[in-house]
C-alpha cells in the first residue's frame, strides 16, 4: 500500500456523468462542458488543493441496446453530447504543471498506432502527466460507431485489448532505444538510427510495422489504469493496471476485490504493491451532521430516476424506462447484466426490483457528514486497503471546490494526503520511478527489436 492516499477529480466532458438530475440545480456548471475555461478553472482549483489527477470517463456511444429508443439519454444529458477528453486535456497540459491527466480510451475506437502516437504527444506536452484508463466498452452502440456488428462477446473484448496493449507497449517501450535523440547540429545528426527500431507486429486484428514516429516521452508508457471487475477483468488488470478504479459498496468487498486483485498480480509475476487501489466515492459536506443531511436530502430531490435507470440501460426496447416495481429477472438487455449481478450479491432476501437498483447507486459510494465525519470514513476505507479517492462529483465545480476547502485540510492535517507535490512525472509521484517497472510485461519490450550486433565473422 502506498504510503499516502491519492485523490483524483473523477468527470466526464459531458453534462450527467454519474449523479443524473443535477445539472438542474441552479450552482451546477456541467452543461457549461464545451467551455473550455470551466475545465481549466477547475483544473487549476484542483492543483491548488494538491489533487493528483483529473480522470476523465468516456464513452464511444450510447448506453442500452443498439435498436431501442434513446430519447432518455438526450432528454437527461446523459452522456449525450459529450467531448473527447484527449483533445481537452491537452488544453489542461499548459494550465498546469503538476495534476495528473488521466483519459478514458476504449481500445476499438481508435487504431493503435493513432493513439500511442496521441498519447505520447500529449505527453510530451504535459511532461509526463498523462494517464490511460483502458477499457474494453459495454455499449453495443459504441462498437455499431466504428463499424462493427454489435459488442463483442466479453472475453473477445479482453482478447482485443490484449493485442491492442501489446502493440503499443511495443512503439512506446521497444522502438526507440534510450539515447536515440541525439539533436548534435555539430556531428549533423539529429537521431541515431541504430538506436530506432520496427516492431513488426502481426496479430490477429493488427499488423503494425514501426518505427513508433515519436521521440520517448518521459514516462513512455503512460500510468495505466483500468476498471474491469469481472474475471477476465481483474486478470487483465492484474497483469496490465497500475491503477485499478473500484467501485466497491463496502470497504470490506473493496479488501477481497483489492487482495484477489494482488494476488493474480504477483501470480502474473508482478509485485503486490505495483498496483494501486482507487475507490470512487461521492461526498456531501455539512458544518453540522444536520445540514449535511439536508444537503444530502436536497440532492436526493434533484436525483433524477430516470437517469440513473438509462445508465444502467435498464431501459425496455421502446426507450422506456422500467418501471421501479419490475423484477430484474424481468428485464431483458444485453449489455446492463453487470448491474444485475451486483444488485443480487446485495438484495439476498427477496427479488430485487428496478427501484432498489436505482436506490443502490445512490446509497452505495455517498459519504454525508462534517469534514471530520468524512475523513473518518476515508480511514475505514484506507484501512481496507485503497490507495487513493476518486471524488465523483454532483456538480461542477462546486462538488471540487467544497472537497478542497473543507475536507482536503482536514485530510492533510490528519497526514493522509499530500501539501505538496513532488516534482517529475506522474508516475514518479505514485511510483517514485518515470518508467514502468521492469515486472510490467512492457518492460519486456525494452531493446528487443534491436538488429543482433554482427559478429563480424
Ligand atoms: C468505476 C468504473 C469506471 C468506468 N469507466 C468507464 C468509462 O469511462 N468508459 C467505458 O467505456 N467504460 C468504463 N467502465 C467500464 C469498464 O472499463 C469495463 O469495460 C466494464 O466494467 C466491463 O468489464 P468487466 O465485465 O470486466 O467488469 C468503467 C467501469 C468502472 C467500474
Amino acid at each position: 500500500m502506498a504510503d499516502r492516499l491519492f485523490l483524483n477529480a473523477f468527470v466526464m466532458n459531458t453534462t450527467s456523468h454519474i449523479h443524473h438530475g443535477q445539472w438542474r440545480r441552479p450552482d451546477a456548471r456541467q452543461q457549461d462542458f464545451n467551455d473550455v475555461r470551466l475545465w481549466i478553472d477547475l483544473a487549476e482549483t484542483l492543483e491548488r488543493a494538491k489533487f493528483d489527477s483529473i480522470f476523465f470517463a468516456d464513452v464511444s456511444g450510447l448506453y442500452g441496446d443498439s435498436d431501442a429508443d434513446y430519447s432518455v439519454y438526450v432528454r437527461e444529458g446523459l452522456q449525450i453530447p459529450s467531448n473527447d477528453p484527449t483533445v481537452l486535456v491537452s488544453a489542461l497540459a499548459t494550465h498546469t504543471e503538476h495534476l495528473g491527466l488521466a483519459i478514458t480510451s476504449n481500445v476499438f475506437q481508435q487504431h493503435p498506432t493513432n493513439f500511442a502516437r496521441q498519447l505520447a504527444t500529449l505527453d510530451h506536452l504535459s511532461k509526463g502527466r498523462v494517464a490511460w484508463n483502458i477499457v474494453t466498452g459495454t455499449q453495443d452502440n459504441g462498437y455499431r460507431n466504428f463499424g462493427y456488428r454489435a459488442l463483442a462477446e466479453h472475453d473477445e473484448r479482453y482478447r482485443w485489448a490484449d493485442e491492442y496493449v501489446d502493440v503499443v507497449y511495443k512503439l512506446w517501450e521497444g522502438s526507440w532505444d534510450e539515447g536515440a535523440l541525439v539533436q548534435d547540429k555539430e556531428g549533423s545528426l539529429h537521431a541515431d538510427p541504430a538506436k530506432i527500431h520496427k516492431i513488426h507486429h502481426v496479430g490477429e486484428r493488427y499488423a503494425v510495422e514501426g518505427p513508433f514516429l515519436p521521440s520517448p516521452s518521459p514516462q513512455r508508457t503512460p500510468l495505466l489504469f483500468q476498471a474491469g471487475s469481472s474475471g477476465p477483468g481483474r486478470r487483465f488488470a492484474a497483469r496490465n493496471a497500475e491503477a485499478v478504479f473500484l467501485v466497491a459498496p463496502t470497504p470490506d468487498v473493496a479488501r477481497q476485490q483489492i487482495e484477489e486483485t494482488r494476488a493474480l498480480a504477483v501470480a502474473a509475476g508482478r509485485d503486490a504493491d505495483d498496483i494501486t487501489f482507487h475507490q470512487g466515492l461521492s461526498f456531501v459536506v455539512g458544518d453540522t451532521e444536520e445540514e449535511a443531511t439536508a444537503k444530502f436530502a436536497e440532492y436526493r430531490r434533484y436525483a433524477s430516476s430516470d437517469g440513473y435507470a438509462a445508465h444502467m440501460a435498464i431501459v425496455d426496447p421502446d426507450g422506456r424506462v422500467y418501471p421501479e416495481d419490475t423484477p430484474i429477472s424481468a428485464i431483458e438487455t444485453n449489455t446492463a447484466r453487470g448491474f444485475l449481478e451486483h444488485l443480487r450479491r446485495h438484495v439476498t432476501d427477496r427479488e430485487p426490483t428496478v427501484g432498489d437498483l436505482q436506490l443502490q447507486r445512490l446509497k452505495d459510494t455517498v459519504v454525508v457528514g462534517t469534514p471530520d465525519r468524512i475523513a473518518d470514513e476515508i480511514e475505514w476505507w484506507r484501512a481496507a486497503g485503497i490507495d487513493g479517492v476518486n471524488v465523483i462529483n454532483w456538480v461542477i465545480p462546486g462538488s471540487f471546490e467544497e472537497f478542497a476547502e473543507k475536507v482536503v485540510p482536514v485530510l492533510q492535517e490528519r497526514g493522509l494526503v499530500q501539501t505538496e507535490y513532488a516534482p517529475g512525472t506522474l508516475r514518479r509521484k505514485l511510483f517514485g520511478d518515470d518508467r514502468l517497472s521492469s515486472r510490467h510485461p512492457a518492460a519486456a519490450y525494452r531493446g528487443a527489436f534491436a538488429e543482433p550486433v554482427p559478429t563480424g565473422t
